[in-house]
């Protein structure tokens, strides 16, 4: 194994993880998580970010309750609660 030098300026990791057995997750119908995913995908392309910021699915982060969750690398910023309405603000995270 090769440790490499990390490709991207941050990454956000959004947690689109949905479960068919009732528990609450991000992911579900109605929770928003890969809506935020998709807002902020789109907002990294219209901004011209692809190649130094990078959004990821993630799977579950474990606060589903608090969901959908969102976590900002190399910031160590956690957000939760998040909707679509907020990728304009996490997307200036993103650029700082
Ligand atoms: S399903 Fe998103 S944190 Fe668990």
């Amino acid at each position: 194994m090769d440790c490499a030098p990390i490709p991207y300026r941050k990454t956000a990791f959004v947690c689109v993880h949905a479960r068919a057995d009732g528990r609450v997750a991000c992911g579900n119908p109605g929770r928003g998580g890969p809506e935020v995913l998709a807002a902020l995908k789109d907002g990294v392309k219209a901004a011209g970010l692809q190649g130094r910021v990078r959004v990821a699915r993630s799977g579950c982060l474990d606060l589903c309750e608090q969901g959908p969750n969102v976590f900002l690398h190399p910031d160590n910023e956690w957000f939760s609660g998040v909707t679509p309405a907020n990728a304009l603000a996490l997307l200036k995270k993103l650029t700082e």
